[in-house]
């Protein structure tokens, strides 16, 4: 592929400059569940490990190199034959495998890490180069600290890596240290002075200590880079790499300035994120671009109000462009009428107009009050049945039984509509065995999407809170119910049955006919938002 194309290659890197973050190591299983993903988005060169690191490292790219089918896979190494061994091993099995040595070439590295000078330095590059390809056609150096480098002898590097025969010149800004215009700069002056230069792919490597990554990878690209280095919810040595998601999303959004395409199947990326999240245990901040749970949630009325008439008005993406489901309307106290409305709808609520502005300034009144508004909240402010509704069924007594001692049974006792039956069941833990004694006395379809417990209070006789959200997918319609007890297994087996009563009861509004609700009361009307 030549420079001058516009496709850009993405390299993630999520499995070895990613899992450097502090705290994020994965399991070799957990390595292969993400390298599959990665494969299956799209992502043209995987970055597997550091095959010399330790012997999980080698044995990790090993296996993804076997498990991928359509990336490349790649091996870091050092600049020396050993490192470049052991990762030409690692790769081997790869249908395309790359090996990417590296060595720094800033005069801060090479003086108090390399302890080498220049002319050492350039000498250790023609060799790695040259000893990398006996193995591999595909070799990638990289000048680490590339931008804190002085620029002549980075041109010399990059002469002397190409001349050994390297493919893919990789200029890190390992420290991310440098600005889009100066990153661009470098890019645009190594494409201009290096002979060779045309014969190979210019990469991108930017860190994010100055929350540039993502911008300078960009201009990067704008400058004549076609590989950009990146990795899942931009996780990497400390504060990270330019995250993928926001390069793929930017140059497709914005193709009208950055008239570049990718191999990424961006309805994947969501999936990607929450599967990265969740086997490095690090959390995506709610606001993050793209991924973030709230990327595409509107609480402000006005903006509610945009949204609900146009969806542009302040989305520059659809949500199931990148697998995000689809928007959400948060009820909190800045929503306004119309939110309102379209939410009483999806509830199955029809009001008039007098009980719905009723409605409307209690909610307020309640999101004045209390931080989340659930639609638990809203029916209970609009709907005088919906106690009853939601109490049909109740715990009326639960003996469990669990250890290490045989199946845990659960011996529930239920009231409905005034008549007490007694079911039993086993399951995988006590909780498993509650919820299927439930099942057994309410036999019913919906999915278990949530179950959460917190403890209200600290100790060890602490009052448990349970959420259960269960989920009718055939219905398209969710419930949660929250209880607390200080007994876990109470408040879960509270929890489940009060989310299937209103699961229930929200099915038989929204699918056999609307409830109209009128004014509960004489509230006096106020205008607002
Ligand atoms: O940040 C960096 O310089 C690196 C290199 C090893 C490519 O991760
Ligand atoms: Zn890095």
């Amino acid at each position: 592929m030549s420079s001058e194309d516009n496709r850009v290659i993405i390299f993630d890197t999520t499995l070895r400059d990613g899992e450097q973050s502090p705290g994020a190591t994965m399991t070799l299983e957990e390595k292969l569940q993400v390298a599959e993903l990665l494969d299956a988005m799209g992502v043209d060169v995987i970055e597997a490990g550091f095959p010399v690191a330790s012997p999980g490292d080698f044995e990790s790219v090993a296996e993804v190199a076997k498990l991928v089918k359509n990336a490349s896979v790649a091996g870091l190494s050092r600049a020396n034959e050993r490192d470049i061994e052991v990762a030409a091993q690692a790769v081997k099995h790869c249908e395309k495998p790359r090996i990417h040595t590296f060595i720094s070439t800033s005069p801060v590295h090479m003086k108090y890490k390399l302890r080498k000078e220049p002319d050492e330095v350039l000498e250790m590059i023609d060799a790695s180069v040259r000893f990398a390809r006996k193995f591999v056609d595909d070799v990638e150096w990289s000048a680490e600290d590339a931008t804190r480098t002085e620029r002549d002898f980075l041109c010399r590097c990059v002469e002397t890596a190409i001349r050994a025969g390297a493919t893919t010149i990789n200029i890190p800004d390992t420290v991310g240290y440098t600005v889009p215009e100066e990153f661009a700069e470098i890019i645009t002056m190594l494409k201009e002075r290096v002979p060779g230069a045309e014969k190979v792919i210019f990469s991108t490597h930017c860190h994010n200590d100055l929350g540039l990554a993502v911008a300078n990878s960009l201009a990067g690209v704008k400058a004549g880079a076609r590989q950009i280095e990146c990795t899942i919810n931009g996780i990497g040595e400390r504060a990270g790499n330019a995250a993928l998601e926001e390069v793929v999303m930017a140059m497709r959004v914005r193709n009208d300035v950055l008239p570049f395409t990718t191999n990424i199947d961006t309805t994947m990326l969501t999936r990607a994120s929450k599967l990265v999240s969740a086997v490095t245990s690090f959390p995506v901040q709610y606001n993050k671009a793209i991924v973030g749970r709230n990327a595409f949630a509107h609480e402000s009325g006005i903006h509610q109000d945009g949204v609900l008439k146009h969806t542009q008005t302040y989305e520059i993406m659809r949500p199931e462009d990148v697998g995000a489901g689809k928007s959400a309307l948060v009820m909190g106290k800045h929503s306004g009428r119309h939110a309102f409305r379209e939410k009483l709808k999806e509830l199955g609520y029809e009001l008039s107009d007098n009980a719905f502005e009723d409605a409307f300034q209690r909610f307020k009144e309640l999101a004045d009050r209390k931080k989340h508004v659930f639609d638990e909240d809203i029916e209970a402010l609009v709907d005088e049945n919906i106690a009853t509704a939601t109490d049909r069924r109740k715990v009326v007594a639960l003996t469990v039984i669990a250890g290490t001692m045989g199946p845990q049974t659960a011996t529930l006792t239920v009231d409905e509509d005034g008549g007490h039956r007694t079911v039993q069941a086993v399951g995988n833990g006590p909780v498993d065995a509650t919820f299927n004694a439930i099942k057994q006395a309410f036999p019913h379809e919906a999915k278990l999407a949530l179950y959460q417990v917190h403890a209200v209070t600290e100790g060890t006789d602490a009052q448990a809170e349970v959420s259960v959200r269960l989920e009718d997918e055939k219905a398209g319609i969710s419930a949660t119910g929250r209880a607390a007890d200080p007994d876990t297994l109470v408040a879960s087996a509270k929890a489940y049955l009060s989310a299937l009563n209103r699961l229930e009861a929200r099915k038989s509004r929204v699918s056999g006919g609307r409830v109209k609700v009128e004014p509960l009361s004489e509230a006096v009307r106020r205008s607002g938002p």
